[in-house]
C-alpha cells in the first residue's frame, strides 16, 4: 500500500482537488446516441471505468462543432441541448468521487464522414494522410468561429457540472493540424514557422479561458513529438510551452504521434515496453512548472508510482488498461496485482473496432467492456450444471463467468495444458504478456469455483451419462493462413 504513496497523493489544480494521481485519458467508445447525445450505455460504461478508482477521468473525444464532428456517434457540446445528458455523465464520475474533464475536439480534415460530404476543414487544402481527400482551405471567418465553438464548448462543460475541459491538440486533429508543416502550409498570421503555426491554439486557449473564468482548470493534449519524417520535435513543443501556460493551460497531457506515424504508435502495439514515452513527459516538465501527465502502455500502476516519484511526470494515464481490467487500481491497493489482467495492447476490440469498423468499443479480453448494460452481475436464479469443452481463452472465460454466476462448471481441455492456440502466441517475443493472461485465466476460473479437467476430450457418451444443463463448445478458433505462395510447403521442401 504505501509503495503507491507518490500514485495516490492529491493534486491541486487551480481550484480543483484531484484525489490522485490516475489519469482514465480520453477513449472514442463510438457508444453515444446518434444525435451526439449521452447514452445509457455510455453511462454505464463510465461507471464501471470509474470503479477503478482513478482519480481524473477524461472523457472521449466531444464535438465543438458539427463541421468537426469524428462519427455519427461521436459525443457533441455544440449546442445547449447536449447538457443535459453530459451533466448525467458527470454526476456517474462524482458519485465514485473522482474528477472529471471534458475532452473538447475537432477533427479537422481526418473527418472520414465529412470528407465524403465536402464539409471537412483544415488549415490547408491537403489531403488527410488516411483518407486521402482534401479538406477545403480554413477561412479567416472558420477560424474565428471554431475558436468561438471551442470556448462554447467550454462554457457548457461547465455548466454541465464537468470539473475541468482538456483541449484535443494531438494526434493529428484540426488544432494540431495547425501545428503541423504536413497539413499547415497558410501564408497568413496561422501559419509560417513553428510559433506561427502555435498561435491557433493559443487563441483557443485563450477564448476558453474568457469563458470558463480564473478558476475552471484547462489542460491541453499535445502530441509532443509528432514522429513523423519532418515532422516537428519534442524541443519545438518545449519552445512554445510557456506561450500555452500563459494562454491558460494548467495541466499538459503529453501524448504523441499523428496519423501516419509508425505502427499505431499513439495506442501503442505490445512490442512498445510500458512507459516508452516518458521522456517525452519530463521534457515538458523542464520547461513548465504546471503539472504534466504521462501516458503510453502503462498498466501497472507500481511502475507509475516509481515515475512519479523521480519527477518525469505528475499523472500517469492507464488508457487500454482501464478497458481490460478496470479493477488494476484496486487490486494493486489491496495486494492483489497477481490477479489483473495486464492490457495485451492487441488493439482488436478497441480502437481498430472504432477505426476499422466503426464499431462501438469492446476489448478482446475483457467481455464486458462495451457491454456493461447487458453483462449479468447478480447470481443466477438456478444454479445449472455446465459443461465447457475446451481450455482456449474463450472456454476459461465462460467457465470462470459461469462459476462468478453461481454454476456448477467442469471444464474439459484435451491437451495436457489450457491455453489453446495462444500458447503458441505466447512464444513469441514480446508476447509473454499472453501466457500471463492465460494462466490467470485458468486461475480465475478455478478461484470462481470451476473444476479444470486436462488431457480429458469429451465424448457424446460422456454427455449423455453425465448429462449437463448446458454444454459450452469452446473447442477453439481456426487459424487463419495467409494466401502466400508456398505455404503448403514443408520446412523439408
Ligand atoms: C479505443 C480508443 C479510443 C481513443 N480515443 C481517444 C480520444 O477520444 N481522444 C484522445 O485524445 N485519445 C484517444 N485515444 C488514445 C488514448 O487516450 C491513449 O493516449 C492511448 O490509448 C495510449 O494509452 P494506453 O497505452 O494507456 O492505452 C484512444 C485510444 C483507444 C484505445
Amino acid at each position: 500500500m504505501s509503495k503507491l504513496e507518490h500514485l495516490l497523493q492529491p493534486i491541486t489544480v487551480r481550484n480543483l482537488q484531484i484525489p490522485n494521481r490516475v489519469v482514465m485519458p480520453p477513449m472514442g467508445s463510438n457508444l453515444g446516441n446518434k444525435d451526439g447525445t449521452v447514452s445509457d450505455a455510455n453511462l454505464a460504461y463510465f461507471k464501471r471505468r470509474v470503479q477503478s478508482g482513478a482519480g481524473f477521468i477524461i472523457t472521449e473525444i466531444t464535438s465543438v462543432h458539427p463541421d468537426g464532428t469524428a462519427s455519427p456517434r461521436t459525443l457533441c457540446v455544440y449546442d445547449d441541448r447536449f447538457i443535459p445528458g453530459l451533466a448525467k455523465m458527470a454526476d456517474v464520475v462524482h458519485q465514485q468521487g473522482a474528477k472529471i474533464a471534458m475532452q473538447l475536439h475537432h477533427v479537422g480534415r481526418e473527418g472520414y464522414y465529412l470528407l465524403q460530404e465536402g464539409r471537412a476543414l483544415g488549415p490547408s487544402a491537403i489531403a488527410s494522410y488516411i483518407y486521402r481527400v482534401k479538406p477545403r482551405e480554413m477561412s479567416i471567418e472558420d477560424i474565428q468561429e471554431t475558436i468561438a465553438a471551442f470556448g462554447q464548448g467550454a462554457r457548457r462543460a461547465r455548466e454541465a457540472g464537468f470539473d475541468a475541459v482538456e483541449l484535443h491538440a494531438a494526434h493529428g486533429y484540426l488544432l494540431m493540424q495547425f501545428l503541423s508543416q504536413h497539413c499547415n502550409q497558410r501564408t497568413d498570421e496561422y501559419g509560417g514557422d513553428f510559433a506561427g503555426r502555435s498561435r491557433f491554439i493559443v487563441e483557443c486557449l485563450q477564448e476558453v479561458r474568457k469563458q470558463v473564468g480564473e478558476d475552471f482548470p484547462i489542460s491541453i493534449r499535445i502530441s509532443a513529438e509528432e514522429i513523423i519524417k519532418d515532422g516537428y520535435s519534442v524541443e519545438d513543443m518545449q519552445s512554445i510551452m510557456p506561450r500555452l501556460v500563459e494562454a491558460g493551460a494548467d495541466i499538459i497531457h503529453a501524448s504523441f504521434g499523428t496519423h501516419g506515424s509508425p505502427g499505431g504508435i499513439t495506442s501503442a502495439p505490445v512490442e512498445y515496453e510500458p512507459g516508452f514515452k516518458v521522456e517525452l513527459a519530463r521534457k515538458i516538465k523542464e520547461v513548465v512548472k504546471v503539472p504534466v501527465i504521462a501516458v503510453g502502455r502503462f498498466t501497472d500502476p507500481f511502475m507509475a508510482d516509481e515515475i512519479i516519484s523521480r519527477g518525469d511526470a505528475d499523472m500517469i494515464a492507464f488508457g487500454r488498461q482501464h478497458l481490460a481490467d478496470p479493477d488494476f487500481l484496486i487490486n494493486a491497493r489491496e495486494g492483489r496485482s497477481q490477479q489483473t489482467f495486464e492490457c495485451l495492447a492487441c488493439n482488436q476490440g478497441c480502437i481498430e473496432r472504432l477505426l476499422f469498423e466503426q464499431g462501438s468499443i469492446r476489448c478482446a479480453i475483457n467481455p464486458e467492456t462495451g457491454q456493461e448494460l447487458e453483462y449479468p452481475v447478480d447470481a443466477a436464479k438456478k444454479s445449472k450444471r455446465v459443461w465447457v469443452i475446451g481450455g482456449g481463452p474463450g472456454g476459461l472465460t465462460a467457465a470462470s463467468e459461469a462459476a462468478r454466476l453461481g454454476h456448477e462448471v467442469t471444464l474439459f481441455e484435451a491437451e495436457p495444458e489450457t491455453g489453446g492456440q495462444v500458447t503458441l502466441a505466447a512464444r513469441v517475443p514480446y508476447k509473454e504478456v499472453y501466457g500471463r493472461w492465460i494462466e490467470k485465466l485458468a486461475a480465475r476460473a478455478t478461484r470462481h469455483g470451476a473444476e479444470i479437467i486436462t488431457s480429458q476430450g469429451v465424448t457424446r457418451e460422456m454427455i449423455q451419462t453425465g448429462h449437463p444443463d448446458e454444454v459450452i463448445l469452446a473447442s477453439g478458433a481456426r487459424p487463419v493462413k495467409p494466401d502466400i505462395p508456398g505455404i503448403n510447403l514443408s520446412t523439408a521442401d
